[in-house]
């Protein structure tokens, strides 16, 4: 990230006409993600039958008259719309529909990854930071690691911060408190049904959140509830979430770009380093803190039996689904 607020951030968003780019790129524009200082480039890349449509949206940018754009173009070529990137945030894909799970995309989705995973390669900044919205995300984001051999895997990483953001708010409504109340809280695993909210670590006004709900409440009311909740709002809204999985990646980065809060973490799949038994070679959401523009697993944590058991089922979904873009050829 450049160290002068005078030079722009250049920023890539893909899928840029879609739901969650209509709600994403107002909130980078207006500084949301980088802070009141910090002006940003907006590159805003589409396949070519949508590039009209974001045009559309770019148009409005700018008659929004944001101070903080210093710059805004639409392509349909990764290449150009990746050439010298700070912050690709790769939301393009198709979503599911109801009765669809997320890897049902997979094959649909994954060689997106691999076309952009190479145009980052060739044109990205050398501080490029990536987050990987378009499901599956965590299996995606390996996707384009793989085909950016020059970029270090670390920063290829996939949201799971929604995950986060909707056990937040579940465990505080439960609780009766604000969401400010609540520390420690994470997501591990896979963006998917597998994924294990964990409020083992996780305190509430300073007290350890397991002690104040019943075990019968997290295995039965307030896992299922986060897992599902894409499938909820798909059934509820008709459509899958948007604005605040747009909210979700805006948080995501600006975590990763401005840090975590003393004595709070927040979630984001990263490649394993093979902490806590999870292999090396797939991209896990894990706790992590962040700091001068980079993240650490959060170390150290006693693993129960029960999150073991969690977390070791949802690592072998990414296996598999690692196993099954092997075989398609997209790794
Ligand atoms: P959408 O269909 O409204 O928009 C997707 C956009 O991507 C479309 O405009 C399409 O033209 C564009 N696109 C497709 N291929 C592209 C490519 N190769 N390059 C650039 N753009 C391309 O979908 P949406 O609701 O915005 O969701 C986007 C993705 O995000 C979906 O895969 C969805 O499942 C996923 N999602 C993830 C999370 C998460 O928490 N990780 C949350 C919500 C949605
Ligand atoms: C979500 O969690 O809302 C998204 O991943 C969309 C989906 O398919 O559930």
């Amino acid at each position: 990230m450049s160290a002068h607020a005078s030079t722009p951030v250049t920023v890539t968003v893909t899928g840029a006409a879609g739901q969650i780019g209509y709600a994403l790129l107002f909130r980078l524009a207006s500084g949301a993600m980088l802070g009141p200082n910090v002006p940003i480039k907006l590159n805003l890349l589409e396949i070519p039958q949508a590039t009209q449509a974001a045009e559309g949206t770019a148009l409005e940018l700018m008659d929004c008259a944001f101070p903080l754009v210093a710059g805004m173009e639409v392509f349909d070529d990764p290449a150009k719309a990746f050439d010298g990137v700070n912050i690709a945030m790769l939301v393009g894909a198709r979503p599911r529909g109801p009765g669809m799970e997320r890897a049902d995309l997979l094959s649909a989705n994954g060689g997106i990854f691999s076309v952009q995973g190479k145009a980052l390669n060739a044109g990205a900044a050398e501080d490029v930071k990536v987050v990987v919205v378009g499901n599956p995300a965590n299996t995606n984001a390996l996707i384009a690691s793989a085909h950016a051999p020059d970029i270090p895997d670390s920063r290829f990483t996939a949201m799971t911060r929604l995950d986060h953001d909707r056990a937040l708010a579940q465990l505080a409504a439960k609780m009766d408190q604000p969401v400010a109340a609540i520390r420690k809280l994470a997501i591990w695993g896979n963006h998917s049904a597998s994924q294990y909210p964990d409020i083992t670590h996780a305190t509430v006004n300073g007290v350890s959140a397991t002690s104040l709900v019943a075990e019968s409440w997290i295995a039965d009311e307030f896992i299922p509830r986060v897992a599902k909740r894409g499938a909820e709002i798909i059934s509820v809204r008709g459509g899958s979430s948007a604005a605040s999985a747009a909210n979700a990646a805006v948080e995501h980065m600006r975590l990763w770009v401005q840090g975590t809060p003393d004595g709070d973490w927040t979630s984001m799949a990263v490649p394993s380093d093979g902490s806590y038994g999870v292999p090396e070679g797939i991209i896990s959401s894990f706790p992590v803190t962040t700091h001068n523009g980079e993240y650490s697993i959060v170390q150290g944590l006693e693993i129960s039996d029960f999150s073991r058991t969690r977390i070791d089922a949802s690592v072998a979904e990414l296996l598999s689904e690692r196993d099954a873009v092997a075989q398609l050829g997209l790794l």
